[in-house]
């Protein structure tokens, strides 16, 4: 594929972990394993394309409200992910980063997150942005009240709130908006992923669950999305 047909951004919904174990009559948080598994192949596999940004969306600012025994798992999981991810992307030239207010998450997952984003800092490769405890209304809430205190610091004026602007007190700020958002799963909707960023982005939904979501699958979406003709609002 010409790399200019390549989407600079790609978002992706990692949906379908519960589903996946259900099937197989195991527990949920094995279905979570396998889609933390896959989630390093898919990333590997997307670097290797050449995609620029790939936004993961991995813990919803809702997700806290599932079972307490789940969102235990899932912590442990992102430490044991986080730990193999500093070894893994590093050799790949991956930068890490996250997005989503992650001072809500135990003391030794923040260090690591921190450790993390310093150490991939000078990666020159792919940017890597892992959506954790994300949600597009509380980003957006979150850059209102940034500017806000820039007006009231009187760093500028409420009509200096351009779009371009606004972009700069989110979590983004600098990347580009995603051209293609996937979501595998089944489920047809944004469940408040990149609300802001996803304006113009092409979706691609498929009915198959994230952990069994294969290369091949990137490979179609990629197809799909360049078969779309945007128009951004011209004709
Ligand atoms: C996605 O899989 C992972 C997270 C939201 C953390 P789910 O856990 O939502 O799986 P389903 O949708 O219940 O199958
Ligand atoms: C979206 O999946 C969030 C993540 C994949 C992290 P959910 O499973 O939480 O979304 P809903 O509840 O089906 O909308
Ligand atoms: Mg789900």
């Amino acid at each position: 594929m010409a790399e200019s047909m390549l989407p600079a951004h790609v978002g992706i919904i990692m949906d379908g972990n519960g589903r996946w174990a259900k099937k197989r009559l195991q527990p949920r948080t094995l279905g979570h394993r396998a889609g933390a598994q896959n989630f390093r192949t898919i990333t590997r596999y997307a670097s290797k394309l050449g995609i620029k940004y790939l936004t993961v969306y991995a813990f919803s600012t809702e997700n806290w409200s599932r079972p307490a025994e789940e969102v235990g798992a899932l912590l442990r999981l992102f430490k044991d992910y986080l730990e193999e991810a500093l070894r893994d992307f590093m050799e790949e030239n991956i930068r890490v980063r996250f997005i989503g207010d992650v001072s809500a998450f135990p003391q030794e997952l923040r260090k690591l997150i921190a450790e993390v984003e310093e150490a991939s800092a000078p990666k020159t490769g792919m940017v890597l942005n892992l959506a954790m405890n994300y949600g597009g209304r509380a980003e957006i809430l979150r850059g209102a009240r940034a500017f806000a205190a820039d007006v009231r610091a009187g760093l500028c004026q409420p009509e200096d709130l351009t779009e371009e602007r606004f972009d700069r007190y989110l979590y983004t700020a600098g990347q580009p908006a995603p051209d293609l958002i996937i979501r595998p799963s089944g489920e047809q909707r944004v469940s408040n992923f990149l609300l802001w960023q996803c304006a113009y982005a092409e979706f691609v939904y498929f009915d198959i669950l994230w952990p069994d979501f294969k290369p091949q699958d990137l490979d179609r979406a990629l197809e799909i999305y360049r078969s779309r003709q945007r128009r951004f609002g011209g004709v």
